[in-house]
């Protein structure tokens, strides 16, 4: 199974970026901890980051043969890119949303999330592990469970 790690805006500079609110794990450490948990349960990871709402439409257009499923933090374009909403719609991948912060509990504007909708899931509040979590729901997705 292959599992597109989808990464967007400011997350490149994960462990300097607010860590009190996102931790102190950078996104290199990130992906290559999501990489191993994926591996144990038989899935490869690609994984990719982009500050660009047109770039992150193109990763999505680009792997949807490639993938299987897709673990995407949106970052704040979650709160209100259609585009990128109608780009997940479009490829008919199953896409789980991620966040690593609790965004249902931070300022009012988080709680707002377009992508969602089309989405087969949600992960957030959870740091590293809302991405584990969200590749384990993938995985046991396309495994029929
Ligand atoms: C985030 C939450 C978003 O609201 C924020 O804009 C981010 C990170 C998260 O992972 O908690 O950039 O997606």
């Amino acid at each position: 199974m292959n599992i597109l790690l989808l990464n967007g805006p400011n997350l490149n500079l994960l462990g300097e970026r607010e860590p009190s609110v996102y931790g102190t794990m950078t996104l290199a450490q990130l992906v290559s901890r999501a990489t191993a948990h994926a591996k144990k349960k038989g899935a490869k990871i690609r994984a990719r980051q982009s500050n660009s709402e047109g770039k992150l439409i193109d990763i999505l257009h680009a792997h949807r043969r490639w993938a299987d499923g897709i673990a995407f933090n949106p970052g704040a374009y979650t709160h209100y890119s259609y585009a990128l909403r109608d780009a997940v719609a479009s490829i008919q991948v199953p896409t789980i949303e991620v966040h690593l912060s609790d965004v249902t509990q931070r300022e009012e504007f988080r709680r707002i999330s377009v992508i969602e909708p089309v989405c087969v899931g949600r992960r957030y509040g959870k740091g590293l592990q809302s991405y584990l979590e969200a590749i384990d729901d993938l995985v046991v997705r396309q495994s029929g469970g």
